[in-house]
C-alpha cells in the first residue's frame, strides 16, 4: 500500500497528493509518470510525477478530477491508501544545457513541465516559461514555475490571470522577437501542443510534446497507447512520453482520446461516478 501523506486542493477539480513511495522517489527522473490503481476493483491511471524527494521518498501527483477513476481518487484524502503504485515508468527527458528552452504547460500539463523546467533551469539554460489555463482559478503552480524560470508568461481564456489569450501567443511573440530559443517543451491538452508544434514548424525550432494517451499496463504489452509519430506506430508508455512534436499524427491521437466520452457520459448519467 501507498500512503497518501498530504492533500491539497489546487482548484475544485484539481488535486495534489504527496505520496509514501520510496523506490519510485529514489529512481525517477523528471518526464516520466507512474499507473496507480486506488483498489481492486480500480482502473489503472496513468499520472506524471510532478515531484519527488528522495530524501522524504515521496512522488507528488497532480490530477484532474475528468472521468468516474479520477473522481474516485479526489475522494481519497490524508490518512488513505492507494493499493498500487507502478513505476517510474516511460523515458525520462533528456536534460543538458541548450541555452534558451521555453516551457508550456496548459491547464494541468503544467504540473508534469514543471520538473522538467526545474531539470533545465539546473543544467544552466534560460527557461523562458509560458503557462495557461481556461480561468484564473484552473492556474496550478504559478510560484513553483516563476521559481525555475527566468521570466514567465500567463494566459488564460477569459483573461481572469494574467493575458487573455492561448498559451501560443506569448510564443509567437518571443520567436517575432527574434528570441534564440533552441528548445520548446509543450505539455498541456492535445489541441495545445498541436498549436505549438503548428507555430514553430515553420521556424524549425525543436519541439518535445508530452503525450497522456489511453494507458493500460505501461508496460508496451496490451497496445491501448498507440501513437502515430513520423508515421511509425509507438507506444506512449514505453518510447515516449515525450516526442517530436512535428512527428506526432495529433489528428489520430485525438480520435483515440474520444474513444470512450461516451461510456463515461452513461457512467456519469447513471450515477455511478
Ligand atoms: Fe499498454 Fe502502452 S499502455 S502498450
Amino acid at each position: 500500500m501507498y500512503p497518501i501523506l498530504e492533500k491539497r486542493e489546487l482548484s475544485p477539480s484539481v488535486k495534489l497528493f504527496v505520496v509514501q513511495a520510496p523506490a519510485i522517489a529514489k529512481k525517477c527522473q523528471p518526464g516520466q509518470f507512474i499507473i496507480l490503481r486506488m483498489d481492486e476493483a480500480g482502473e489503472r491511471i496513468p499520472l506524471t510525477i510532478a515531484d519527488f524527494n528522495r530524501q522524504k521518498g515521496t512522488i507528488t501527483l497532480i490530477f484532474q478530477e475528468v472521468g468516474c477513476s479520477t473522481r474516485h481518487l479526489g475522494r481519497l484524502g490524508a490518512g488513505d491508501s492507494i493499493l498500487d503504485v507502478a513505476g517510474p515508468l516511460g523515458q525520462a527527458t533528456h536534460i543538458e544545457k541548450f541555452g534558451t528552452v521555453v516551457c508550456i504547460g496548459g491547464g494541468i500539463g503544467v504540473a508534469p513541465v514543471y520538473p522538467i523546467a526545474r531539470a533545465y533551469h539546473e543544467a544552466g539554460n534560460k527557461v523562458i516559461s509560458i503557462i495557461g489555463a481556461r480561468n484564473a482559478e484552473l492556474l496550478i503552480m504559478e510560484d513553483e514555475m516563476r521559481q525555475v524560470s527566468e521570466s514567465l508568461h500567463i494566459t488564460t481564456d477569459d483573461g481572469s490571470k494574467g493575458r487573455k489569450g492561448l498559451v501560443i501567443d506569448p510564443l509567437k511573440e518571443l520567436i517575432a522577437a527574434g528570441e534564440d530559443i533552441r528548445l520548446v517543451m509543450a505539455i498541456g491538452p492535445v489541441i495545445m501542443m498541436k498549436s505549438v508544434a503548428e507555430v514553430t514548424r515553420p521556424h524549425s525550432i525543436k519541439t518535445l510534446v508530452s503525450l497522456n494517451p489511453i494507458m493500460v499496463d505501461g508496460t508496451g504489452m496490451c497496445g491501448g497507447c498507440r501513437v502515430s509519430v513520423a508515421n511509425k506506430n509507438k507506444f506512449a508508455c514505453v518510447d515516449g512520453p515525450e516526442f517530436d512534436g512535428h512527428e506526432v499524427d495529433f489528428v489520430g491521437l485525438m480520435a483515440r482520446q474520444r474513444m470512450y466520452h461516451e461510456a463515461e457520459r452513461i457512467e456519469r448519467e447513471a450515477g455511478s461516478c
